[in-house]
């Protein structure tokens, strides 16, 4: 299939986790992103893999459809569609793809497999007013539920993974440490919001030690609870009286082991120029810290739009628009690589 690159209407499709979302690109601008939270978890403190599948089936066809309409775009005007492939819940993979795949077929356009992680990065070079994209090479730190890494990224398809979590993801110490509070989930915006309050070093955490590029957060998450454990049985009401220094102190933390990992990322690589990706790069703390290594240490800063730092299809998008251009290009053709739902993928 050969379509004319600069003029790419493309629609795309993420069905990773719990959000349901869609969005239409016009090359590299987003002309409409809409995401369907689904609700339903927050009464189990976490995700319920066949409840998210479930609430999928029943998002998809309204959530592409409102994206469609905000556009303005008729489907018989799309010259591709992206999906996310992988990595994520296996359940809620297969209901974006096999959307995608059945609309691609009926519609006979190409389809565009895209890695959730990749895009998180590459939401970068979404074109929006007023945003300086990055120049190559530059450090992405994909911080989110699921992952934390420090990635090297050369162009805009080589990239390579530099550090990584050992056990949690920073999002799931967020979310953890805040169902400890007694907060609903998803408790990292929770957390956020009572630390802007609170008194940072109210509660000293230690931070653990672990070699090279890589992060642990589950030894964080135990001291957090024996912490409140001990706490609590001295005083039961110390969660409420306490509850802004508890989390600034948290958040303070987090944001000290992320940072303390980028500082030697940047040591040893000698790359300043900084991106951040992934639903924790909405936290405030991690964004005043970049802001101020801007100014203290000279490094150039990349923080997302807020709405393109949560799981959303804009970012899928940007990343199936630069597939499909480039291949448009090289070969003058897009080739299907297929709709394969991959539950483990690596950047
Ligand atoms: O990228 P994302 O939407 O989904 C995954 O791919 O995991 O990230 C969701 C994560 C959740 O753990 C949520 O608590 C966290 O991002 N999060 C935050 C904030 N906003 C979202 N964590 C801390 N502060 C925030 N403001
Ligand atoms: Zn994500």
């Amino acid at each position: 299939m050969t379509t004319n690159s600069t003029n790419c209407y493309l629609l795309a499709i993420e069905s990773s986790c719990d959000d349901t979302a869609a969005a239409i690109l016009h090359n590299d601008k987003v002309l409409s992103n809409v995401v369907a939270t689904q609700e339903i978890h927050q009464q189990y403190g976490g995700v319920v893999p066949e409840l998210a599948s479930r609430a999928h089936q029943q998002n998809i066809v309204p959530v592409v459809t409102a994206a469609l309409r905000k556009a303005n775009i008729d489907k018989k005007e799309l010259s591709a569609i992206a999906f996310t492939s992988g990595p994520g819940l296996l359940g809620s993979l297969l209901v974006g793809t096999s959307f995608a795949k059945s609309m691609a077929l009926g519609l006979d356009i190409p389809l565009i497999d895209v890695n959730h992680m990749k895009a998180h990065i590459l939401a970068h070079f979404i074109d929006e007013e007023g945003y300086e994209k990055p120049t190559f090479p530059f450090l992405a730190m994909t911080i989110s539920g699921g992952h934390t890494q420090i990635v090297r990224v050369d162009d805009y398809f080589e990239m390579s993974v530099i550090g990584e979590t050992i056990d949690d993801a920073v999002g799931e110490a967020f979310d953890k440490s805040a169902k400890l509070l007694g907060l609903p989930y998803p408790g990292g915006p929770l957390v956020d919001k009572w630390a802007a309050k609170g008194n940072p070093k109210a509660f000293p955490f230690t931070k653990p030690k672990v070699a090279g590029l890589n992060f642990s957060f589950s030894g964080l998450k135990t001291q957090i609870l024996y912490f409140i454990q001990k706490q609590v049985k001295q005083n039961p009401d110390f969660i409420e009286q306490n509850m802004a220094d508890i989390c600034a102190s948290i958040q303070y933390t987090i944001v000290g082991i992320l940072m303390d990992k980028l500082k030697k990322a940047v040591k040893q690589t000698g790359i300043t120029q900084i991106a951040i990706g992934g639903g924790v790069s909405a936290n405030s703390g991690i964004r005043n810290a970049l802001t101020q290594a801007k100014e203290n240490l000279g490094w150039k800063t990349y923080l997302p739009k807020f709405e393109y730092t949560t799981d959303n299809a804009a970012m899928i998008g940007i990343v199936g628009y630069l597939k499909f251009s480039q291949e448009l290009k090289e070969k003058n053709t897009y080739t299907d690589t297929g709709a394969h739902a991959q539950s483990r993928l690596k950047i």
